[in-house]
């Protein structure tokens, strides 16, 4: 299947359709039964002269290092910069960092304040550019996600998963997996905390089978997976506010308990236990959270394995 973008940008799951996403996933799947010396035929050709530069204009711990990693893994190297090492952080141009990465590198990952400045990298790099989060999304994690989930539960095709908490960036890349993994997304967020219009009408345009509501139970009744995220996104000033408002979506046991037998709990972390989760719920025998933070690192080297033409 020949790639949408040329190169092949990884910058949201709707940029995609589902045949390349689900070729994808199988190589996540494979990448982990293979453990840590990627075979050659999961690698690119050429990933040993292969250089990823990552750039993080905010913290991280597990993209930074799940991705220098897989890098490693793949047979290629990395580096990693925070904004304020390049001249970008002093007024450099988005378009000019491009160019000049793109005579150097064979991929780009950043992590980005804005949006437009994942957006600006990609219109303007010869090599591939990879979402490593922003404002709006976080489709690395939920490719990680979605492998944790057909780990436990199979194929996620027909499948229900209960989104409860702020209508966020994770929410989003959520939303654009249900539409093209073919599941069920239920969200129960505030209303003044839906994810943004956007999102919702583009959703609606795919006929993708998701609803809202601000009814956590309702939500979560029967569902197969749940998942939360921070109530506090990275950027976000108004915590004390988010906070209370965001108090009745917590997931605790009770919440837990509505959901199938056999459901599983996800959060991308980092996670505030006795706020968005309870500790017995995040630590207890239903979260899936350490196999979802490993899965960062085999799902990034299939993003890529496929960025770099596998
Ligand atoms: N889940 C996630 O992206 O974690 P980091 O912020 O540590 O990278
Ligand atoms: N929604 C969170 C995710 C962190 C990985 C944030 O943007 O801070």
């Amino acid at each position: 299947m020949a790639p949408k973008t040329n190169p092949r940008h990884f910058l949201d799951i709707s940029d995609l359709d589902g045949k390349t996403l689900r070729r994808i996933i199988d190589a996540a799947h494979a990448m982990k039964k293979a453990g840590k010396r990627v075979p050659a035929a999961l690698r690119p050709k050429g990933i040993e002269d292969a250089n990823l530069v990552m750039i993080f204009e905010k913290p991280s711990t597990r993209t930074r290092v799940s991705f220098d990693i897989a890098m490693r893994q793949l047979g290629g190297g990395a580096i990693s910069l925070n904004n304020s090492d390049l001249q970008l952080g002093r007024g450099e141009s988005v378009a000019d960092t491009a160019r000049v990465l793109s005579r150097y590198a064979d991929a780009i990952m950043i992590r980005a304040n804005a949006h437009d400045t994942l957006l600006g990298l990609a219109e303007h790099a010869s090599i591939p550019v990879i979402n490593g989060l922003t404002e709006k999304s976080h489709p690395c994690q939920i490719m990680a996600d979605i492998q944790t989930f057909e780990e436990h539960l199979g194929p996620i095709k027909g499948k229900t998963v209960a989104w409860v908490g702020d209508g966020n960036n994770v929410a989003v890349s959520w939303m654009h997996a249900a539409a093209r993994f073919g599941f069920t997304l239920r969200l129960a967020c505030p209303k003044s905390l839906y994810p943004e219009d956007a999102a919702l009408d583009w959703a609606r345009s795919e006929k993708a089978a998701i609803s809202i509501g601000d009814e956590p139970e309702k939500a979560v009744r029967g569902a197969d997976c749940v998942v939360t995220d921070t109530w506090v996104s990275m950027g976000q000033s108004d915590a004390a506010k988010r906070k209370k408002m965001l108090a009745p979506f917590a997931v605790d046991a009770k919440l837990m308990s509505k959901a199938a037998k056999g459901a599983i709990f996800m959060h991308c972390l980092p996670a505030y236990r006795g706020h968005e989760v309870s500790a017995e719920v995040i630590d207890g025998p239903q979260s899936v959270i350490w196999d979802e933070a490993e899965n960062r690192l085999h799902a990034q080297k299939a993003i890529l394995a496929w960025c770099l033409g596998a």
